[in-house]
Formats: C-alpha cells, sequence, structure tokens
C-alpha cells in the first residue's frame, strides 16, 4: 500500500458531474455534526474500525472534514479530509451498491476541490489500495518510498469490532 500525491492546482470542473448526480437524486455534501453518530454507525457496519476512528477524527474538525453522497437520506458512500494526518485524503468508500456508478469519482473530486479551497496546494491520499482508480480520476502518482509509510507499529483491533 503506497501513499499518492494529487496537484490541487490541476483538478477537474465538478460542475457537470455534480449535476448529472443531482439528476439521480444523489448529493455530496458535509456530515454535519449531528449526524455522527448515524456515520459511525454506517462506517462501521460497512468498513473497518479503524476508518471508524479517521472518520470520527475528521468529524472532530470545525468544519467537519468528512463528506457524504446521500440519496434519499440515506449514506452511500464517504470520505476523510485532514483525518489521519494534515494535508491527508481519505479513508473513502461506498457501499457496495453504490459502486461502478461515477460517485467515487465525485466524491473524490469534490473533497479535492475542498482541500484546495482549504489552502493546500497538494494532497496525500495515504496507504491507498486502488492506485488506478485515483490516477484516472485524480492524475494521482504514487509516492515512492511510502510503504508503510505512517502506517507502521499498527496496535490491533479491539475484539468487540
Ligand atoms: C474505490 C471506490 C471508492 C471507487 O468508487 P466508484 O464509485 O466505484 O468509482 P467510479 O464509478 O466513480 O469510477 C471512476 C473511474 O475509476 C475506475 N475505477 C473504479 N474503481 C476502480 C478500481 N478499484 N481500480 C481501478 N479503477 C477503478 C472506474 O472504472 C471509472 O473509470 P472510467 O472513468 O474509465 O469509467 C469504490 O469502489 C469503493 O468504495 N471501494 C471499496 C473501498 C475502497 O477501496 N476505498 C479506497 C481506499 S484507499
Amino acid at each position: 500500500m503506497h501513499d499518492m500525491i494529487v496537484r490541487l492546482y490541476r483538478l477537474p470542473d465538478i460542475q457537470e458531474g455534480t449535476q448529472a448526480l443531482a439528476q439521480c437524486g444523489i448529493r455530496i455534501r458535509r456530515c454535519m455534526p449531528y449526524e455522527l453518530l448515524t456515520l459511525q454507525h454506517w462506517v462501521s457496519a460497512n468498513f473497518s474500525p479503524k476508518w471508524l476512528s479517521e472518520a470520527t477524527v475528521a468529524m472532530a474538525h470545525q468544519p467537519p472534514g468528512c463528506l457524504i453522497a446521500t440519496r434519499d437520506s440515506a449514506i452511500l458512500g464517504f470520505v476523510c479530509v485532514d483525518a489521519t494526518m494534515r494535508g491527508f485524503l481519505g479513508p473513502m468508500g461506498l457501499v457496495e451498491t453504490a459502486r461502478g456508478q461515477g460517485i467515487g469519482r465525485m466524491l473524490l473530486l469534490t473533497a479535492l476541490h475542498e482541500m484546495r479551497h482549504m489552502g493546500y496546494a497538494y494532497a496525500i491520499l495515504g496507504g491507498v489500495g486502488p492506485v488506478d482508480f485515483y490516477r484516472k480520476v485524480a492524475a494521482a502518482e504514487v509516492i515512492p518510498n511510502s510503504t508503510p509509510g505512517i502506517y507502521e507499529d499498527l496496535l490491533p483491533d479491539p475484539p468487540s469490532c
């Protein structure tokens, strides 16, 4: 698992893609503090305890650093900014039934635009799985010698999760 870097000053426009999702009833927006427990329940049900931890930290910022894709008041996917380290994007993930429809692309690009507005010039994608997805959508490049990067000496997940 490598880290990747994205140039935030060369991002594709998201207006058209956002409108296309809206026509399907899909919205990408910030997760609000009063939705924290709902988000935690959803991440816990769909992903790992470590992603739950990172999403919780992202939600502790003001404004919260977690964006969600929703349809009919249900979460389809999430992405975190400034959770694991400053300048890091991730984790991100969609429920299996929502994958392969362009939602991940727009979730990622919306979060990257958000980081650009925050004042970052580059985003780091920490310990990525699908390298080709990030390469294709955001022209991300693998950072040499970034394995294991910051992800070393990991504590095991608690037994109750
Ligand atoms: C990875 C993930 C976020 C992608 O979201 P998605 O909505 O399925 O992706 P999209 O439909 O927006 O795909 C955008 C493009 O990336 C490609 N792509 C999507 N997933 C890919 C993958 N795993 N590997 C390579 N390419 C991929 C698509 O084919 C599409 O290409 P196209 O523009 O040529 O059609 C989603 O599959 C997911 O949640 N996976 C499980 C969790 C995970 O791995 N998260 C990343 C942790 S680092």
